[in-house]
Protein backbone atom coordinates (compact mmCIF):
# COMPACT_ATOMS: atom_id res chain seq x y z
CA UNK A 1 0.00 0.00 0.00
CA UNK A 2 2.93 2.37 0.79
CA UNK A 3 3.32 3.22 -2.96
CA UNK A 4 -0.12 3.77 -3.91
CA UNK A 5 -1.40 7.06 -2.40
CA UNK A 6 -4.35 9.09 -3.81
CA UNK A 7 -5.57 12.21 -2.98
CA UNK A 8 -8.32 14.21 -3.37
CA UNK A 9 -8.54 17.63 -2.23
CA UNK A 10 -11.24 20.24 -1.88
CA UNK A 11 -10.59 24.09 -1.06
CA UNK A 12 -14.13 23.47 0.44
CA UNK A 13 -16.36 20.82 1.13
CA UNK A 14 -18.66 19.89 3.80
CA UNK A 15 -16.83 16.92 5.43
CA UNK A 16 -14.54 15.03 4.10
CA UNK A 17 -15.63 11.97 5.89
CA UNK A 18 -19.03 12.64 4.46
CA UNK A 19 -17.90 13.17 1.23
CA UNK A 20 -15.77 9.58 1.73
CA UNK A 21 -18.99 7.80 2.38
CA UNK A 22 -20.29 9.32 -0.27
CA UNK A 23 -18.12 8.80 -2.93
CA UNK A 24 -16.66 5.50 -1.85
CA UNK A 25 -17.48 3.87 -6.00
CA UNK A 26 -14.96 6.48 -7.03
CA UNK A 27 -12.15 5.22 -3.86
CA UNK A 28 -9.92 2.33 -5.58
CA UNK A 29 -9.61 -0.79 -3.79
CA UNK A 30 -6.35 -1.12 -3.30
CA UNK A 31 -4.59 2.03 -2.46
CA UNK A 32 -5.32 4.53 0.01
CA UNK A 33 -6.81 7.62 -0.80
CA UNK A 34 -7.01 11.02 1.13
CA UNK A 35 -9.71 13.29 0.84
CA UNK A 36 -8.16 16.89 2.06
CA UNK A 37 -9.68 19.85 2.45
CA UNK A 38 -8.61 23.36 3.23
CA UNK A 39 -12.07 23.97 4.74
CA UNK A 40 -15.06 22.39 5.86
CA UNK A 41 -18.24 23.98 6.49
CA UNK A 42 -20.03 20.57 8.09
CA UNK A 43 -16.68 19.17 9.91
CA UNK A 44 -17.86 16.70 12.38
CA UNK A 45 -16.76 15.50 15.29
CA UNK A 46 -17.57 12.52 17.82
CA UNK A 47 -21.00 12.39 19.53
CA UNK A 48 -22.35 14.28 16.65
CA UNK A 49 -20.82 17.49 17.77
CA UNK A 50 -19.00 20.29 15.11
CA UNK A 51 -15.49 20.26 14.20
CA UNK A 52 -14.50 23.82 14.02
CA UNK A 53 -12.21 23.64 10.15
CA UNK A 54 -11.20 27.46 9.38
CA UNK A 55 -9.73 27.95 6.22
CA UNK A 56 -6.36 26.99 5.85
CA UNK A 57 -5.58 27.08 9.30
CA UNK A 58 -5.53 23.01 10.62
CA UNK A 59 -5.29 20.06 8.52
CA UNK A 60 -8.94 17.86 7.86
CA UNK A 61 -8.23 14.66 6.12
CA UNK A 62 -10.02 11.57 5.42
CA UNK A 63 -7.40 8.36 5.41
CA UNK A 64 -9.70 6.01 3.32
CA UNK A 65 -8.97 2.15 2.44
CA UNK A 66 -10.72 -1.17 2.25
CA UNK A 67 -10.12 -4.40 4.15
CA UNK A 68 -11.49 -7.50 4.37
CA UNK A 69 -14.57 -8.07 6.87
CA UNK A 70 -12.84 -10.69 8.41
CA UNK A 71 -9.52 -8.09 9.85
CA UNK A 72 -8.49 -7.96 12.95
CA UNK A 73 -8.81 -5.70 15.58
CA UNK A 74 -10.74 -3.21 13.20
CA UNK A 75 -12.15 -1.25 16.49
CA UNK A 76 -8.63 0.01 17.10
CA UNK A 77 -7.88 2.07 13.58
CA UNK A 78 -8.88 5.08 15.20
CA UNK A 79 -5.99 4.33 18.10
CA UNK A 80 -3.90 3.68 15.87
CA UNK A 81 -4.17 6.88 14.13
CA UNK A 82 -4.19 8.67 17.37
CA UNK A 83 -0.50 7.37 17.52
CA UNK A 84 0.42 7.73 14.54
CA UNK A 85 -0.83 11.70 14.81
CA UNK A 86 0.97 11.88 17.81
CA UNK A 87 4.64 10.17 16.43
CA UNK A 88 3.97 13.03 13.39
CA UNK A 89 3.73 15.73 16.22
CA UNK A 90 7.31 14.59 17.69
CA UNK A 91 9.33 15.21 14.51
CA UNK A 92 8.48 18.45 14.77
CA UNK A 93 9.26 18.64 18.60
CA UNK A 94 5.90 18.58 20.13
CA UNK A 95 5.78 16.01 22.60
CA UNK A 96 1.73 15.04 22.72
CA UNK A 97 -0.36 12.38 24.77
CA UNK A 98 -3.18 10.69 24.30
CA UNK A 99 -6.56 10.76 26.47
CA UNK A 100 -8.57 7.54 25.87
CA UNK A 101 -9.66 6.48 23.28
CA UNK A 102 -7.99 8.94 20.68
CA UNK A 103 -7.85 12.10 21.26
CA UNK A 104 -4.52 13.74 20.68
CA UNK A 105 -3.75 16.30 23.48
CA UNK A 106 -0.76 19.29 24.22
CA UNK A 107 -0.05 20.35 27.28
CA UNK A 108 -3.50 18.91 28.47
CA UNK A 109 -5.68 20.47 25.76
CA UNK A 110 -7.01 18.72 22.80
CA UNK A 111 -4.99 19.32 19.70
CA UNK A 112 -6.42 16.48 17.13
CA UNK A 113 -9.11 14.00 17.37
CA UNK A 114 -10.46 11.17 15.20
CA UNK A 115 -13.40 10.62 13.73
CA UNK A 116 -13.51 6.83 11.79
CA UNK A 117 -16.28 5.41 9.92
CA UNK A 118 -16.95 2.12 8.49
CA UNK A 119 -19.10 1.27 5.26
CA UNK A 120 -20.20 -1.96 5.05
CA UNK A 121 -19.54 -3.09 1.30
CA UNK A 122 -20.45 -6.57 -0.49
CA UNK A 123 -17.74 -8.29 0.54
CA UNK A 124 -15.14 -5.74 1.95
CA UNK A 125 -15.27 -2.94 4.16
CA UNK A 126 -14.34 1.01 3.79
CA UNK A 127 -12.67 2.48 6.47
CA UNK A 128 -13.24 6.25 6.65
CA UNK A 129 -10.49 7.45 9.48
CA UNK A 130 -10.98 11.07 9.49
CA UNK A 131 -8.75 13.04 11.12
CA UNK A 132 -8.46 17.05 12.63
CA UNK A 133 -5.07 18.29 13.67
CA UNK A 134 -5.00 21.75 14.83
CA UNK A 135 -1.83 23.52 13.38
CA UNK A 136 -2.51 26.98 12.84
CA UNK A 137 -5.52 27.97 14.49
CA UNK A 138 -5.05 31.53 16.57
CA UNK A 139 -6.16 31.84 20.10
CA UNK A 140 -9.10 33.70 19.37
CA UNK A 141 -10.22 30.99 17.22
CA UNK A 142 -9.80 28.21 19.52
CA UNK A 143 -11.26 30.24 22.28
CA UNK A 144 -15.11 29.74 20.15
CA UNK A 145 -14.53 26.16 20.80
CA UNK A 146 -16.45 24.89 24.02
CA UNK A 147 -13.58 22.91 25.53
CA UNK A 148 -10.12 23.50 26.06
CA UNK A 149 -7.96 23.25 22.55
CA UNK A 150 -4.95 23.97 21.09
CA UNK A 151 -2.75 24.57 18.06
CA UNK A 152 0.71 23.94 17.30
CA UNK A 153 0.69 27.83 16.40
CA UNK A 154 -0.57 28.76 19.79
CA UNK A 155 1.74 26.40 21.93
CA UNK A 156 4.79 27.56 19.48
CA UNK A 157 4.22 30.73 18.39
CA UNK A 158 5.34 29.50 14.93
CA UNK A 159 3.24 28.76 11.93
CA UNK A 160 3.87 25.78 9.79
CA UNK A 161 2.96 25.04 6.27
CA UNK A 162 0.01 22.39 6.71
CA UNK A 163 1.65 20.11 3.73
CA UNK A 164 4.76 19.29 5.89
CA UNK A 165 2.53 18.39 8.67
CA UNK A 166 -0.14 16.20 6.38
CA UNK A 167 3.20 14.92 4.67
CA UNK A 168 4.74 13.74 7.97
CA UNK A 169 1.35 12.24 9.54
CA UNK A 170 0.85 10.16 6.34
CA UNK A 171 4.43 8.51 6.38
CA UNK A 172 3.40 7.67 9.86
CA UNK A 173 -0.21 6.36 9.58
CA UNK A 174 1.23 4.55 6.49
CA UNK A 175 3.50 2.82 8.00
CA UNK A 176 1.38 2.15 11.37
CA UNK A 177 -1.16 0.65 9.00
CA UNK A 178 0.69 -2.19 6.91
CA UNK A 179 2.21 -3.13 10.44
CA UNK A 180 -1.93 -3.10 11.88
CA UNK A 181 -3.15 -5.04 8.89
CA UNK A 182 -0.85 -7.52 9.34
CA UNK A 183 -0.83 -8.00 13.16
CA UNK A 184 -3.53 -6.40 14.53
CA UNK A 185 -3.26 -3.98 17.64
CA UNK A 186 -1.28 -5.93 19.86
CA UNK A 187 2.12 -4.58 18.52
CA UNK A 188 0.75 -1.21 19.45
CA UNK A 189 -0.31 -1.87 22.61
CA UNK A 190 3.20 -0.65 24.70
CA UNK A 191 3.15 2.12 22.88
CA UNK A 192 -0.05 3.41 23.28
CA UNK A 193 -0.11 3.33 26.98
CA UNK A 194 3.09 4.98 26.89
CA UNK A 195 1.53 7.74 25.75
CA UNK A 196 -1.87 7.74 27.69
CA UNK A 197 -1.81 11.30 29.92
CA UNK A 198 -3.21 9.08 32.85
CA UNK A 199 -2.24 7.47 36.00
CA UNK A 200 -3.45 5.00 38.15
CA UNK A 201 -6.28 6.19 40.22
CA UNK A 202 -6.96 9.05 38.71
CA UNK A 203 -10.56 10.36 38.66
CA UNK A 204 -12.06 10.24 34.98
CA UNK A 205 -15.59 10.99 33.59
CA UNK A 206 -16.76 9.40 30.69
CA UNK A 207 -20.18 10.11 28.32
CA UNK A 208 -22.17 7.33 27.99
CA UNK A 209 -25.09 7.93 26.01
CA UNK A 210 -27.09 9.97 27.62
CA UNK A 211 -25.50 10.31 31.37
CA UNK A 212 -21.94 10.69 32.59
CA UNK A 213 -20.25 7.90 33.71
CA UNK A 214 -17.38 8.56 36.31
CA UNK A 215 -14.78 6.11 38.10
CA UNK A 216 -11.18 6.16 38.47
CA UNK A 217 -8.42 5.15 35.74
CA UNK A 218 -7.33 1.63 36.62
CA UNK A 219 -5.58 -0.44 33.40
CA UNK A 220 -5.97 -0.45 29.34
CA UNK A 221 -7.07 -4.03 28.09
CA UNK A 222 -5.11 -5.83 25.53
CA UNK A 223 -8.21 -4.85 22.82
CA UNK A 224 -7.89 -1.35 23.75
CA UNK A 225 -10.70 -0.85 26.00
CA UNK A 226 -10.58 0.62 29.42
CA UNK A 227 -10.83 -0.52 33.45
CA UNK A 228 -12.68 2.05 34.83
CA UNK A 229 -12.40 0.97 39.28
CA UNK A 230 -16.07 1.95 39.95
CA UNK A 231 -16.98 3.49 43.60
CA UNK A 232 -18.29 0.43 43.97
CA UNK A 233 -15.13 -1.29 44.00
CA UNK A 234 -15.90 -3.05 40.71
CA UNK A 235 -14.14 -2.43 37.31
CA UNK A 236 -16.05 -1.58 34.49
CA UNK A 237 -15.00 -2.08 30.80
CA UNK A 238 -15.81 0.16 28.75
CA UNK A 239 -15.27 0.66 24.78
CA UNK A 240 -15.01 3.36 22.86
CA UNK A 241 -18.16 4.97 22.90
CA UNK A 242 -20.46 6.01 20.31
CA UNK A 243 -19.07 7.87 17.60
C1 LIG B 1 -13.41 14.39 17.54
O1 LIG B 1 -14.53 14.76 17.90
O2 LIG B 1 -12.47 14.36 18.33
C2 LIG B 1 -13.20 13.91 16.12
C3 LIG B 1 -12.89 15.04 15.17
C4 LIG B 1 -12.65 14.57 13.76
C5 LIG B 1 -12.48 15.72 12.79
C6 LIG B 1 -12.06 15.26 11.43
S1 LIG B 1 -11.58 16.58 10.36
C7 LIG B 1 -11.54 15.49 9.01
C8 LIG B 1 -12.72 14.56 9.15
N1 LIG B 1 -13.91 15.15 8.59
C9 LIG B 1 -14.83 15.41 9.51
O3 LIG B 1 -15.94 15.92 9.29
N2 LIG B 1 -14.40 15.00 10.72
C10 LIG B 1 -13.08 14.45 10.64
Amino acid sequence: MKKNIYRIHFSSVDSTNNWAKANIHLLKQDQLTLVTADLQTKGRGRFKREWLSPFKQNLYVSFCFFVRKNQKDLSNIAQILSLSGIKALKQFGFKAGLKWPNDILVFGKKIGGILCEVVCLEDRLCLIAGIGLNINMPEETALKIDQPVTSLFIESGKEMELDFVLEALTQSFVTDLELFLQKGFAPFFEEYNKYLIYSKGQALEFRERDHILKGNFHSINRDGSMNLLMSSGLIKKIYSLEE
